[in-house]
């Protein structure tokens, strides 16, 4: 049993299968509705149905307030079509977008090993091809832990028959914890994937910054690694906070990076606490401050793409503005960590 959504105003029908949510049943048909959380707590997927109904689901009283079910609203994330549908959505589709259908798959654990101190590599091979964009990431389903976690893909769209991910291990966190003490070489997982707005604009030929903090590299890794790849001639800078050097993990391929290509430049001495043993000769400070120093606070001209846990992107994002980029020269993904 499935039902037809009518996707207003660009006309796109989807086939949503009986207990498939809309948002579902649009991402894997490769119809862009916007959304975020994906599981109804922050309301970006809201839509207004025009024709049928549907089951509002698990949508959170803050996301959906009952005025707006009154007039009609729905979560696409949440709603459960019980008729045939039609919603209006408001669809603002970057045009860099590619698009790459959500897919269902399995994957083989090929490699692990310890990055940092606190961040596991884990190499994953899929049953199959995934095509996505540098930037995007993949839901996981880890054993015995309900739901899925996020995690960003860390190597470049030409190796999409594999997925590496750094992930770090959450204090109390199931997902994490299991992620880091059971998971072996060999074992089969599912995911879903690819998803995400967070991807290098192409179509714009300014100089990227790219500041990642902790875990939030394995994006900018895969999009850095993209680029060069593409043989893309922009500037590209990557500011790489960490707590201490020993969490400066990649730093060697980073470097070997930077010496092979002129235009890629690598500042990582963004230390907010290292350690005297660590005898580190270069800049000591959040990542933030890295960036106003090396640009001496003028970072107009370029395009910012920032990943990392929230703290470290509220201070990155008022630093790049108070250096002359404006809102729309920034694009971020607030690492919420997966626990
Ligand atoms: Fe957040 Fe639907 S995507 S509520």
């Amino acid at each position: 049993m499935s039902y037809q959504v009518t996707v207003e105003p660009t006309g796109d029908v989807i086939e949503v299968e009986e207990g498939q949510t809309i948002l579902a049943a649009a991402l894997r048909q490769g119809v862009w509705l916007p959304f975020a959380c994906g599981h109804g707590t922050c309301g970006t997927c809201k839509v207004q149905v025009l024709e049928g109904f549907g089951d509002a689901g698990n949508a959170s009283s803050f996301a959906l307030m009952d005025v707006e079910r009154d007039e009609g609203k729905v979560l696409a994330c949440c709603c459960l079509p019980e008729s045939d549908m039609t919603i209006e959505a408001d669809i603002d589709v970057d045009p860099d977008f590619a698009g790459h259908p959500v897919q269902d798959y399995q994957a083989e654990v090929r490699a692990l090993a310890m990055l940092s101190p606190t961040i596991l590599g884990i190499t994953l091979k899929l049953d199959r091809y995934m095509p996505f964009q540098a930037g995007q990431y993949i839901n996981l389903q880890v054993p015995g832990v309900e739901g899925t976690r996020a995690f960003s893909i860390a190597n470049p769209p030409s190796q999409g028959g594999t997925v590496e991910l750094h992930v770090r291990k959450v204090e109390g966190g199931a997902a994490t914890t299991w992620l880091h003490e059971q998971l072996k070489v060999g074992d089969t997982l599912d995911l879903s994937g690819p998803y995400g707005q967070f991807f290098v604009r192409k179509s714009d030929a300014q100089d990227v910054i790219f500041i990642a903090g902790g875990s939030g590299l394995s994006s900018p890794e895969a999009m850095i690694l993209d680029l060069i790849e593409e043989g893309d001639a922009r500037q590209i800078y990557l500011f790489q906070g960490a707590r201490n050097v020993a969490e400066l993990y990649h730093r060697e391929r980073f470097e070997a990076l930077a010496a092979a290509h002129e235009q890629f430049h690598y500042i990582p001495p963004a230390l907010n606490a290292a350690l005297p043993e660590d005898n580190w000769q270069g800049f000591h400070g959040f990542v933030h401050e890295a960036v106003a120093d090396y640009f001496s606070r003028r970072c107009s001209g370029h395009k910012a793409y920032l990943c990392g846990p929230p703290p470290m992107i509220d201070a990155a994002v008022s630093t790049l503005m108070q250096s002359r980029l404006f809102e729309r020269d920034i694009h971020m993904e607030r690492f919420l960590t997966a626990a």
